[in-house]
């Protein structure tokens, strides 16, 4: 087997092992653990905060609005989405009820903490060669302090996951500008794609041009 076939037999058991020590904390509003996917021997893994509810549906990180956001602007790139790793820090939907529709919330310390040491193994196996930090939580969860991603974005930093991280707005963040405001939208987006292209290039999967 190939560096790529160990490091899916890796992920393969520890999805199990996560699923194993999660479920039990699924309320029955959340339907499973939502692990990471793509290409586990890729140089560049995108990082975002937790499922939504497509992806809670669908088991697979980023299939919803935010993920067809992340997989436009990295097709532009010249990136198709199974080219990278993608996952989020939190592997449950934080959820709330709201009369009878279910609504995402920001993941709670609980979620963060029990998903934590998943998300370290995970990067452990994958070991890419530089991470983008989808957003504040990503950000927080990996570099264990909160900053301004408005601030933030754009740059690099150390991490203790062996690889520098770039940091970026959240998808969802430019979704919701793009309703709002939609220059601030398109500007936040075009930095978006800036900083998908600086962190692909410096991975190796794209080149200068
Ligand atoms: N938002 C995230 O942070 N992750 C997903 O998988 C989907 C939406």
């Amino acid at each position: 087997m190939g560096a790529a076939g160990d490091k899916r037999a890796a992920l393969e058991a520890l999805r199990a092992e996560a699923v194993r020590a999660l479920s039990p904390l699924l309320t029955a509003d959340q339907t499973q653990v939502v692990f990471g996917a793509g290409d586990p021997a890729s140089p560049l893994a995108l990082v975002g905060e937790a499922p939504g509810p497509q992806e809670d549906r669908a088991g697979v990180p980023f299939v919803g609005p935010s993920g067809e956001l992340l997989e436009r602007v990295l097709r532009e790139l010249g990136i198709a989405r199974d080219q990278v790793w993608i996952t989020n820090v939190v592997k449950v939907w934080p959820t709330r009820r709201q009369g009878r529709s279910r609504r995402t919330r920001p993941p709670n310390a609980a979620e963060r903490r029990a998903s934590r040491p998943f998300f370290e193994r995970e990067m452990a196996i994958v070991r890419p060669r530089v991470l983008v930090l989808l957003g504040g939580t990503a950000a927080q969860e990996v570099l264990g302090r909160r900053l301004k991603v408005n601030e933030a974005r754009g740059r690099w930093f150390e991490t203790h996951l062996g690889a520098p991280a770039l940091v970026t707005f959240h998808p969802s963040y430019i979704r919701r500008l793009q309703g709002m405001d939609p220059a601030r939208g398109d500007r936040a987006l075009a930095a978006f794609r800036d900083d998908l292209r600086e962190a692909a290039r410096r991975a190796g999967l794209v080149g200068e041009g």
